[in-house]
């Protein structure tokens, strides 16, 4: 119960059939306000662009440390993490790793990733018939991140279902995010074993970790959080966004016409893909004083989610909001990364492996015919468990 000057939302947003089928649940809450208490998880939705985009900017007011996640079980767990950590601590955190994934440090990775991505659908063109989901969207992040990120061959049977549960336990107290929860100290435990044991591929990003924890630069609890920092956020993610590709190139085989004419397109597309079909659906802030939101009243303390893939249907923002369009020029303006100072630190590597796989299937496939799809629910990712597809190449 809370006595709030915010319209109220009754529906929980993270029941299967919401997580099915999101959008009119996204439409309804814009429609209340820029602010709407949904009570059934002691939080304000902020769904507008505007307003979404205002509290990712302002994180003095906004927090992220016990804030990220709809659960306090989860915002211990996470604690210090550079996701859940705030001002210099937080600067001070992305600056061990983040150089690592700038454009410039990234542009030797490009002949590796275009050269997989290559090989990949060369392979799954011949077959004529596979799964989009574990034949493609997944088997190019699993042979590119776990390398990059250094994780040791053994264990690597696990990250997927780890990460998973990751992104499980930061929805509210659920029976999804229950059950990730025992996942998710495995996950760390692992972490932890691997900073003890200094089991890390040599010169991959884990290593740079440990020099720095041995440079003094970060602590060895730091260091085992930075160790899964990186990896926990960057398979699901990328993965979602290239099944949504193709599952959404599928529906509308103009625009896969307009992207094989002009592969110039593909950087938008995979923007218009990220807007569309957000692959995060939305993360938390806590606020930290008194504020409001679009004049709505936020008292200190308050739990906010930010929804970023109801930010993205904004018909306040984005003309034709609701219609897929890989040549709008405002899909730049997308929030499916986040913005502001916790914006996503990998997301060059995720744009990089889409945009390979987009413009390697952009030169032989000429339609795609998918099969019934099968959604994966999870609290925050929005993705497909199975997608068939039977590829056409017009020879
Ligand atoms: C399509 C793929 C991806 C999407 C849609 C995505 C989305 C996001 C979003 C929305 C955030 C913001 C969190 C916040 O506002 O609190 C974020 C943060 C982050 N992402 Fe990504 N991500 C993707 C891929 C990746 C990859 C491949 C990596 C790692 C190699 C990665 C690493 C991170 C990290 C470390 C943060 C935390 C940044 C911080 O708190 O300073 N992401 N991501």
């Amino acid at each position: 119960m809370t006595t709030t000057a915010a319209p109220i939302y009754g529906a929980d947003i993270y029941e299967d059939q919401v997580l099915l089928e999101p959008y009119e649940h996204y439409r309804a809450l814009r429609e209340l306000g820029p602010a709407v208490w949904l009570e059934q998880h002691g939080a304000f939705a902020v769904a507008r662009y505007a307003e979404a985009r205002a509290v990712l900017m302002d994180s003095d007011t906004f927090r992220s440390a016990n804030g990220i996640a709809l659960n306090e079980p989860a915002n211990q767990a996470i604690l210090g993490c550079t996701l859940a950590s705030d001002g210099d601590l937080h600067s001070q955190l992305r600056k061990v790793v983040a150089h690592r994934l700038t454009p410039r440090a990234l542009r030797p990775m490009r002949e590796l990733v275009t050269e997989r991505a290559d090989e990949l659908v060369a392979g799954l063109v011949k077959r004529g018939s596979f799964d989009a989901v574990s034949d493609l969207a997944r088997a190019l992040p699993l042979s590119i991140v776990p390398d990059f990120i250094g994780w040791p061959q053994e264990g690597r049977e696990h990250l997927l279902e780890w990460a998973g549960a990751n992104f499980d336990s930061f929805g509210p107290m659920n029976a999804r995010a229950q059950r990730a929860m025992p996942k998710c100290g495995e996950m760390a435990a692992y972490g932890a074993e691997i900073v003890r044991t200094g089991n890390v591929l040599p010169g991959s990003l884990g290593a740079g970790v440990l020099e720095a924890r041995d440079q003094g630069e970060v602590t060895t609890e730091q260091c085992m959080m930075l160790m899964l920092d990186y990896l926990a956020p960057s398979l699901d993610t990328t993965i979602s966004a290239v099944g949504s590709a193709v599952w959404l190139f599928a529906q509308h085989p103009d625009q896969w016409d307009l992207v094989r004419s002009d592969p110039g397109l593909i950087p938008n597309a995979v923007n218009e893909v990220v807007r569309f079909e957000s692959p995060i659906r939305a993360f938390g802030r806590l606020a930290e004083n008194d504020t409001e939101i679009g004049g709505v009243p936020i008292p200190a303390g308050s739990r906010i989610l930010v929804i970023y893939a109801s930010a993205n249907r904004d018909e306040r923002k984005f003309e034709r909001a609701d219609e897929f369009d890989v040549t709008r020029r405002d899909a730049v303006h997308q929030l499916g990364f986040g913005i502001g100072e916790h914006g996503c630190a990998g997301q060059g590597l995720a744009r990089m492996e889409t945009e390979s796989l987009l413009a390697a299937l952009a030169r032989s496939v000429t339609r795609f015919r998918v099969g019934t799809p099968e959604r994966a629910l999870n609290n925050l990712i929005r993705a497909f468990g199975a997608l068939p597809v039977t590829v056409e190449t017009g020879v």
